[in-house]
């Protein structure tokens, strides 16, 4: 399935290490015809640490959109009841936006485009980041992994030895993802090894 003219919402959240990988894979799909919607969550689009600014982010958001970054609960809430999204991608996923995806809560913009578009029966991709994924969170990632339309972007274990819980997605698997997910199908496999490091 091809990604042109597909319109896919892109939910970030705070984790900020990942944003560069996650921007790389943005262009690869506007260089593929997709059309991009992004949305904040409040955390991604407040904090500022090492890994940039907030403002910073919001204009590469503009920039690869072309449109003005979602960053409320009510700027989110009519992507689902419009039809407004073909797919959501959240890119990258928190542990903290994971488990509350999990447990039914709406507290944050992302989370309230994805409740929106699940309502519609349409496919949410999870790009998971979180040094947790394999301890407290491991519980959320099979609820989701069970779930009706949520799909995961295969991941691994990026750095077993400093980060033993931790599980990361491949940036790289994103359009592979996508094109499943729209198929109604989890790519596979959805177990990959991590070949260099990351931070
Ligand atoms: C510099 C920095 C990097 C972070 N990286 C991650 C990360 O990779 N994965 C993660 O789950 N949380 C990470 N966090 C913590 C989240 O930002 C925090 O849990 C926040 O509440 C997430 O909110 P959100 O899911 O609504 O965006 C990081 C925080 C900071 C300040």
């Amino acid at each position: 399935m091809s990604l042109n003219q597909v319109r896919v919402g892109v939910g970030l959240t705070g984790s900020f290490c990942t944003f560069a990988p996650v921007w790389e894979a943005l262009e690869e799909l506007k260089g593929r015809g997709a059309v991009l919607t992004c949305v904040f969550s409040y955390h991604a689009q407040q904090f500022e640490s090492r890994f940039g600014k907030p403002e910073e982010f919001l204009s590469k958001a503009r920039e690869l959109s072309g449109t003005e970054p979602v960053c409320t609960i009510p700027g989110a809430e009519p992507l689902g009841p419009k039809n407004l999204l073909d797919v959501f991608l959240i890119a990258p996923c928190t542990g903290n936006t994971l488990a509350k995806l999990a447990g039914g809560i709406t507290d944050s913009p992302v989370l309230m485009a994805a409740k929106g578009h699940l309502r519609n029966h349409k496919p949410l991709v999870i790009f998971l980041s979180s040094n947790d994924a394999l301890g407290l969170n491991l519980c959320n990632v099979g609820t989701l992994l069970n779930t009706k339309n949520i799909y995961f972007v295969p991941f691994g274990q990026d750095e077993p030895e400093r980060k033993p819980n931790s599980l990361l997605a491949r940036p790289d698997q994103i359009p592979a993802a996508l094109e499943a997910a729209l198929r109604g199908e989890q790519v596979q496999p959805i177990l990959l090894p991590y070949g260099e490091k990351q931070e």
